[in-house]
């Protein structure tokens, strides 16, 4: 793996991670934030009954007012501004005008472009009270993804990344989707490297302050196969167990990482109700 100036790069994926500059950390800061934002926000509009196509209404409309756009509409095909995915859904489900149930759990992943930059985030919402499994799973998803985040460090390598999620989620009997994974992320939506979700310590390339990429595990209660639905996106467990993801867009800077998508209400994991 090679690496290149992110000024100079070719607007395109060219097999070389793209070192950003001053100029790439604040257009990120701002997008990260926006999205931050937006997904604060949704906290209080998930509840039952409420359709996931207004959910993606609100968000269209929240990045219009503010001068951005959602990075999934008419991407590859893709026609919502955000993704949905309930219960057994792994990612990629498509907003529609089915209301959500109590005891739902939904993945809400919102990447918005301001000014050419991409923010990409996404969290776990608990749609009234939940069952117990479900909020072990949301918390265990969540405390996977901050481990992998926390492994990333200039000198380290992409491979600790996956190492630090794996050893979260495996000796909760819980297991790591494969076939999805993080991606550099910047002026471009899906960029190098990919960011596998399992892996070796001291594998991949080679972490540089400058990198820019999101961490985004999924995690099975379940075995970790997923199908594809034939609409063409909605990813499900192959055993229908329980999925859940949350994602960050992060950094790797001189000392160690900064989180673009923090957010600004903490919020990072909402509270979640369970059923007694
Ligand atoms: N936001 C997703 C990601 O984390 C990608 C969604 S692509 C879509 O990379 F087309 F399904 F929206
Ligand atoms: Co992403
Ligand atoms: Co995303």
């Amino acid at each position: 793996m090679t690496y290149v100036e992110a000024a100079t790069a070719p607007m395109r994926k060219t097999g070389q991670i793209k070192l950003h500059g001053p100029e790439g950390f604040a257009g990120m800061r701002r997008a990260g934030q926006l999205v931050a934002e937006v997904l604060d926000l949704l906290s209080e509009h998930v509840q039952p009954g409420v359709p996931t196509e207004d959910l993606d209404k609100l968000v269209l409309e929240f990045a219009r007012d503010r001068g951005a756009l959602p990075a999934t509409l008419m991407y590859r095909g893709y026609a919502k501004s955000i993704c949905t995915s309930i219960n057994h859904v792994v990612c990629h489900g498509i907003p529609n005008e089915k209301p959500l149930r109590e005891g739902d759990i939904v993945n809400i992943d919102v990447t918005l472009v301001l000014d050419g930059w991409h923010g990409d985030s996404s969290r776990m919402y608990a749609v009234g009270e939940v069952p117990r499994r479900a909020e072990r799973l949301m918390d265990v998803t969540y405390e996977a993804m901050m481990a992998g985040i926390s492994a990333i460090r200039p000198g380290g390598n992409v491979g600790d990344v996956g190492a630090a999620i794996q050893a979260v989620v495996e000796p909760n009997h819980m297991s790591v989707v494969r076939d999805f994974c993080g991606h550099g992320v910047g002026r471009l939506f899906h960029d190098e490297p990919n960011v596998v979700h399992v892996g070796r310590k001291g594998e991949g390339p080679v972490l540089r302050p400058g990198m820019f990429f999101t961490v985004e595990p999924m995690i099975n209660l379940g075995r970790p196969h997923v199908k594809v639905l034939s609409d063409g996106w909605t990813a499900v467990t192959r055993d229908r167990s329980l999925s859940a993801q949350f994602e960050h867009t992060v950094a790797v800077t001189e000392t160690g990482v900064e989180i673009f998508t923090l957010s600004p209400k903490g919020l990072d994991k909402p509270p979640y109700r369970v059923a007694a």
